[in-house]
C-alpha cells in the first residue's frame, strides 16, 4: 500500500496539462439534448418567466433561428415539447399532423438534416386537465392511454422524428409505442424511455413553460417516490424487457445515486434530464451574483457525467457549448 510522504495526489494537479491528462469524466456539446418548445401561432418568441434564455418559439423563422445556433454549437440533439392552439379531453392536438411539434419536426429536418430530433410523448400538454393520460373515474386510466401514446409517437415519427421518448409514466408505454411503430413501418425508430421519472418539485418551471400543469391533484399515481431506488430499477428492467433502446433518469442532480445504479446494471444508452428547477434555482443566484453562472454549470454538467449518464437534456446546453468551445 502506498502511503504519504511517498505517495503524493497533488503530482497530478500542479499544472492544467497534468489535470487535462488525468481527467476521468468529459463534458462535450454532443453528449447535450436542448428542449425546445414550440407554440402555435407565428413568429413568436416569448421567455418563459421562470427560466431566462429560454423561449417559446412559432415553428417558423423563430424556430430556424434557434436550429442554425443550436446546429452551430455541435449540440447534438433537441428534445421538442408542443403548445398547441387548443386543448381537449382526448388530446387530439397530440398527434395532429399540422401541429406545432409535427410541424417543427420537418422544419429541423430541412434546417439541419444532422440534428437529432427527439419528440416528448406525452397527453399533459395536449389535455385540458392537464394529466398525462385519458381521464376515468376520477383518475389517470393507465391502459386506454397507451392507444393514444402510440399514435403520438407514429404521428413525430411519419413527421420525421429520430427518436421517441416517453414521458408519461404509464405501466406498459414502451411497448404500447413499439408495437405502434412496428405496425406503422417504424422498426428503425429508437425509443428513449423516461423509465425513472420522480413526482418532483423540480418541474415547477416546466409547467409555466409548456403550459401543463394539473387542473386538479398531481402526478404521485404514475410518477415515482424520490424515496426509492430499487424501484428505478424494476421500471428499468420491465421497459428493457418492452424494447426500450435508451433509458432516463429524471430529474439529474438530487438523484445521481440513481443515475449511477442504472449505469451500473443496464448497458443501454442512459440520459439524465437536468430539468427546469434545477436550471431556474441556478439562474436566480447567479442573477443576484451568489453563484459563478459559469463555473456551477460546467461543475454540474460534469457531476451528472461523472454519475454516469451519456447524454444530459438540459436547457444550460447553448451556454454550456459556447463556454466548452471557449475553454
Ligand atoms: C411531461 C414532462 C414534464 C417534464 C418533461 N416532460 C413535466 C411533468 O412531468 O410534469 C419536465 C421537464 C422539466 O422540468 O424540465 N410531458
Amino acid at each position: 500500500m502506498s502511503r504519504f510522504p511517498a505517495t503524493r495526489l497533488r503530482r497530478w494537479r500542479r499544472t492544467p496539462a497534468l489535470r487535462a491528462m488525468t481527467r476521468e469524466a468529459t463534458v462535450a456539446a454532443s453528449d447535450f439534448v436542448y428542449p425546445l418548445f414550440v407554440t402555435a401561432g407565428a413568429t413568436v418568441r416569448r421567455e418563459v418567466p421562470s427560466m431566462p434564455g429560454v423561449h417559446q418559439l412559432s415553428a417558423d423563422g423563430e424556430l430556424e433561428r434557434e436550429i442554425a445556433e443550436v446546429a452551430d454549437l455541435g449540440i447534438g440533439a433537441v428534445i421538442l415539447f408542443g403548445l398547441p392552439a387548443t386543448k381537449d379531453g382526448q388530446a387530439t392536438q397530440a398527434y395532429a399532423a399540422g401541429a406545432p411539434v409535427q410541424r417543427a419536426i420537418g422544419l429541423i429536418k430541412k434546417a439541419a438534416p444532422e440534428l437529432v430530433v427527439i419528440t416528448d410523448v406525452c397527453l399533459c400538454e395536449y389535455t385540458d386537465h392537464g394529466h398525462c393520460g385519458i381521464i376515468r373515474e376520477g383518475v389517470v386510466d393507465n391502459d386506454s392511454t397507451l392507444d393514444l401514446l402510440g399514435k403520438v409517437a407514429v404521428s413525430h415519427v411519419a413527421a420525421g422524428a429520430d427518436v421517441v421518448a416517453p414521458s408519461g409514466m404509464m405501466d406498459g408505454m414502451v411497448g404500447a409505442i413499439r408495437a405502434a411503430l412496428d405496425a406503422a413501418g417504424h422498426a428503425d425508430t429508437a425509443i428513449l424511455s423516461y423509465a425513472v421519472k420522480y413526482a418532483s418539485a423540480f418541474y415547477g418551471p416546466f409547467r409555466d413553460a409548456a403550459q401543463s400543469p394539473p387542473a386538479f391533484g398531481d402526478r404521485k399515481s404514475h410518477q415515482m417516490d424520490p424515496a426509492n431506488v430499487r424501484e428505478a430499477l424494476r421500471e428499468c428492467e420491465l421497459d428493457v424487457g418492452e424494447g426500450a433502446d435508451a433509458l432516463m433518469v429524471k430529474p439529474a442532480l438530487p438523484y445521481l445515486d440513481v443515475v449511477r445504479a442504472v449505469r451500473e446494471r443496464f448497458p443501454l444508452p442512459l440520459a439524465a434530464y437536468n430539468v427546469s428547477g434545477e436550471y431556474a434555482m441556478v439562474k436566480a443566484a447567479a442573477a443576484k451574483g451568489w453563484l459563478d453562472e459559469r463555473a456551477c454549470v460546467l461543475e454540474l454538467l460534469t457531476g451528472i457525467r461523472r454519475a454516469g449518464a451519456d447524454l444530459i437534456l438540459t436547457y444550460h446546453a447553448k451556454d454550456a457549448a459556447r463556454w466548452l468551445r471557449e475553454a
